[in-house]
């Protein structure tokens, strides 16, 4: 059974990952009503990625015999400024994810607890992934600059995603 120290930091981590998704269905629809639905639909991907991770709290806590309490999720942003600054955005968000993993993970090795220690082990691998993802389109926005046709061609690249 899980403790109620950890029962506490999952269900923190479910509204955390609750509010990721909730501002990258934000950011997905402002890029899509700023002419560029390649960047709304990987956002709207990525949307539906951390849906998935919330998700898999909730199981694990289920799993571990833990009660489930889904806090309410702070309402995301409206306005986020050029689409370089949606994605620098999407880029600090997902270092202070990682930051909070990494004290999640801290504290399950603190409380001895192993189970969560290895179900902690895959978010942390992932978040590599996310920021590597999320720094290259930064990169690449940056590289682009002002040249609107070579920011359209990024857009129609990264449109791809889950298709
Ligand atoms: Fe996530
Ligand atoms: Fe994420």
């Amino acid at each position: 059974m899980i403790s109620p120290k950890m029962q506490e930091a999952f269900n923190a981590h479910v509204t955390e990952e609750l509010f990721s998704a909730n501002l990258y269905l934000a950011m997905s629809a402002y890029c899509e009503s700023r002419a560029h639905k390649g960047f709304g639909r990987w956002l709207r991907v990525q949307y539906q990625e951390e849906l998935a991770h919330a998700a898999k709290f909730v199981d694990q806590l289920l799993a571990r015999g833990g009660q489930v309490a889904v806090g309410a999720v702070a309402a995301p942003p409206k306005d986020f400024g050029s689409i370089l600054q949606v994605f620098e955005a999407v880029l600090a968000h997902e270092r202070k994810v990682t930051e909070s993993l990494n004290r999640f993970y801290a504290l399950a090795e603190a409380e001895k607890d192993s189970a969560s220690h290895v179900f902690l082990q895959w978010f942390v691998t992932e978040q590599v992934e996310e920021e590597a993802n999320v720094s290259e389109i930064v990169d690449k926005l940056k590289i682009v600059g002002d040249k609107s046709s070579a920011a359209l061609y990024l857009d129609k690249e990264y449109g791809k995603r889950g298709k």
